[in-house]
């Protein structure tokens, strides 16, 4: 098979760890007889310093032009520290997200048996966790118009807007990813305050009603999600919700597994699918070869699976993780006392699992 992806590494880590699952995506394409082609792109920070726009069209033909994009991570510490910065980083992740159309992000939550005692919490509450975030990716209070300052820069506001067909389209990919598991959905919201809130309970009930009456469907206050997300996590399946509560909700269910680092997740919609890890672009870690490239490395898994139909493939490069997992093959978040290895350690490791697979 040929094909062509954009890889963007970005910031940070980003292309630390981009450049171990590009290795990964190298060693698939000899084991199984592919072609893939890689271009890469600039965004976000690097992007600004280049030539002044986080996303620059050319970046974004890019994209277009491409089967699926592979992406790191954006954000850097002189933007942070600069509220009056009027040109930031993540602008271009949600430019890019925005422009390809890429409304649903999917971010599933997996316990490895060998982690578990990485986790923060109790083996007897993240024991069976097995959930699937399903996250509204262009709308609500991350675009919602009017935004911005008020004329005597005293006020700041932001709006959160959602229509019925934003809502209806996710909740549908949500539905379908029930389906194929355990057969149950939780919308999360918070409906007794917001009006956004009490559209999407509209919504998602009457087409729970009118198409998917087989899924169990429940709903939850986000506050209170937060807090079953760590007392009795194992209770998710497919947790739909919006841009916000999303970004929020998914990182909190990562550190269930022990690591951000770990964590892969899947934006489609309308154009090219994306692919990138949940986490951000670690700044304190980059260049110093101990970022955690596993959840970059499983998005390209993701990426072969949801974007090229190639599921041996990507069962490989899971089969990798799991072996470098099991045998202790680890960053230095995740080994503790035992001793760690490199960002390109684990890549090789993985790279070479997939060869002899
Ligand atoms: C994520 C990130 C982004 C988001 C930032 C970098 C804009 O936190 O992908 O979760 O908030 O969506
Ligand atoms: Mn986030």
């Amino acid at each position: 098979m040929n094909k062509k992806i954009a890889v963007l590494p970005g910031d940070g880590i980003g292309p630390e760890i981009v450049a171990e699952s590009v290795k990964v995506l190298k060693s698939v394409e000899s084991r199984f007889c592919h072609k893939f082609e890689y271009i890469y792109g600039k965004i976000g920070a690097a992007a600004i310093d280049d030539c002044g726009n986080p996303y620059p069209d050319d970046t974004h033909k890019l994209c277009m032009d491409s089967d699926a994009i592979l992406f790191g991570a954006i954000g850097d510490p002189k933007y942070d520290n600069n509220p009056a910065a009027r040109i930031r980083p993540e602008q271009g992740l949600l430019k890019m997200r925005k422009s390809l159309g890429l409304y649903a992000n999917i971010r599933p939550v997996e316990i490895y048996n060998n982690l578990i005692n990485r986790s923060p919490l109790r083996e007897s509450i993240v024991k069976d966790v097995n959930l699937v975030v399903v996250r509204e990716l262009t709308g609500g209070i991350y675009f919602g118009e009017p935004r911005g300052r008020s004329e005597d820069g005293k006020k700041a506001f932001d709006t959160s807007v959602y229509s019925d067909v934003e809502i209806e389209r996710i909740s549908r990919i949500a539905f379908k990813l029930a389906e194929k598991r355990k057969g149950s959905v939780t919308l999360v919201d918070k409906a007794n305050v917001l009006a956004t809130s009490r559209l999407w309970r509209e919504v998602v009930t009457k087409l729970h009603k009118d198409e998917f009456h087989h899924i169990n469907l429940d709903f939850l206050f986000v506050d209170n999600a937060a807090m079953q997300l760590v007392t009795e996590p194992a209770r998710f399946d497919v947790i739909l919700t919006e841009n916000m509560f999303g970004d929020i909700l998914s990182d909190q269910a990562s550190v269930l597994t022990g690591s951000i680092g770990l964590l892969p997740s899947s934006s489609i919609g309308a154009h090219t699918p994306l692919f990138e890890p949940i986490h951000g672009s670690f700044p304190q870690g980059a260049g110093k070869n101990i970022a955690n490239p596993i959840a970059t490395i499983l998005s390209a898994a993701m990426l072969l699976e949801n974007a090229f139909d190639l599921n041996d493939e990507a069962l490989a490069i899971r089969k990798g993780c799991e072996d470098a997992i099991n045998n202790g093959i680890l960053t230095p978040e995740l080994a503790k006392e035992s001793k760690a290895y490199s960002t390109s350690d684990i890549g090789d490791y993985i790279a070479e699992s997939v060869a002899k697979n």
